[in-house]
Order: structure tokens, then sequence, then C-alpha cells
């Protein structure tokens, strides 16, 4: 899988991507990530990717130039699935949104910055608008992260223990059972004997059990759907 992350500010993006899961699977060859700088696509002598906004008011608006530009050189090179755009008013990011986005070959990710983007680019160049929550950041690059993150331990091959990501909270709907390691008790604070049993069958219900009941303790609402 191939992820285009297209940002003002991509030193904000380098660190969480080259660390852990995501380095090794970028080291590895089953993920591509390549960070742009969406100044190296202006023609403005002061790199500039925006503008006041029209009709007044706060806050400065990105341009759509330089990411046209961006975009059709992208475009020229391979076929695109999706074409994100990072944003508070975009569709709520999950899990199931993760799995579907890491079934797909080519996604562009363009982080969102200022007061947003030019609404053009919005309406004629975007294939789906994110958000990662009901709040606001200072700019898409954490949410492109998120998004990346999210995506790419999920391609075969990227978490060594292949059933782990399966086991993960929400990827059945319910949050993940309670973990434990060494020493078996500590200050007498001891781990459930069941998993010191060695019978897998039981181990495996008692998992499930513990699992729906995080669920119905924590949130409720997941199993509602
Ligand atoms: N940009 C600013 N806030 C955001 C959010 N909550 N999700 C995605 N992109 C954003």
């Amino acid at each position: 899988m191939r992820i285009d992350i297209i940002t003002v500010l991509p030193d904000l993006l380098e660190g969480p991507l080259n660390h852990s899961i995501i380095n090794r699977a970028r080291k590895k060859g089953l993920a591509e990530i390549v960070i742009h700088n969406l100044r190296d696509y202006t023609t403005d002598a002061y790199k500039s990717v925006d503008d006041y906004t029209y009709g007044g008011g706060a806050g400065m608006v990105m341009t759509i130039e330089p990411i046209f530009r961006i975009f059709e050189q992208l475009k020229s090179e391979r076929n695109y699935n999706e074409i994100i755009y990072t944003s508070p008013d975009g569709e709520s990011f999950n899990q199931s949104v993760a799995n579907k986005l890491s079934t797909l070959q080519n996604l562009i990710i363009l982080c969102g910055h200022y007061k947003g983007v030019d609404q053009r680019v919005r309406d004629f160049l975007i294939t789906r608008e994110i958000s990662i929550g009901d709040y606001v950041l200072s700019g898409g690059e954490l949410a492109a992260g998120v998004i990346t993150d999210a995506v790419v331990r999920l391609l075969p091959g990227v978490l060594s223990d292949e059933t782990s990501a399966l086991t993960d909270s929400f990827q059945d709907k319910i949050l993940a059972p309670p973990v434990y390691t060494r020493p078996a008790d500590f200050k007498g604070w001891k781990v459930p004997d069941i998993l010191l049993s060695g019978n897998t069958k039981e181990i495996e219900n008692w998992r499930h059990e513990q699992a729906l009941e995080r669920t119905r303790k924590l949130r409720p609402d997941l199993l509602k759907t």
C-alpha cells in the first residue's frame, strides 16, 4: 500500500511515522509512506500556500493551485483509490473505516490547515473527508498520522503475530479483554488463576466474557449496534 501525505508541516509527521510498527512496515516494503511539502508545489515567490478569505473574515485559507498541481502530478504516476482531506467536519474515523482503507492500494491524505481549504478543493478534488474526533486540532497532520498508523498496522505481515490485530479493541466491535504478564503475584495482586491453567478453551471463553463485561461497563453504546 502507498500513502501520500500532503502537508505544510512535514516535520510534524516524519517523527510519528518513523518509529516502531509503522517504521518496520515501511522498511519491510509493506507500506510506502511519502510525505510531501505542499510549499514545493507553489509558484509563489514567498512559497505561500494560503490567502485571505473572499468576503472578509479572520483566518487564512489554503489556495487551490498548489494542491491541484501536486494532485495532478501524483495522479499522473498512479491511480488513487481515495483522496482524503482531514477536517473536523468529515465522517468520523473508526476501526471500520480503518479496515476498509487498509484494503486499498493507493491513498492521498491532504492535511487541512489554517482556516481550512478553498471549498473548490473539497467540491472537485477530494473523494473523502475524515475527522478523528469532535474537537478542533491546529492542523490535520496529527489526524493524518492517526489514520496512517491505524491503517498501516492492519496490513498483512505488518504485525509479527498475524492474529494480534484481530484481538484489538474494536476489531470485533467490543473492547479487548484485560492482559497480564509476570509476576503472577505482585504484592498480593494476583493474575486470575484461569490464565495460569493452561486450558486454552477455558481461557478463550474467559477472555470473551471479560471483553463483553468491560464493554458493558465502559462502552455500552458499542453493544447496541
Ligand atoms: N483538523 C483539525 N481538527 C481535526 C479533526 N478533529 N479531525 C481531522 N482533522 C482535523
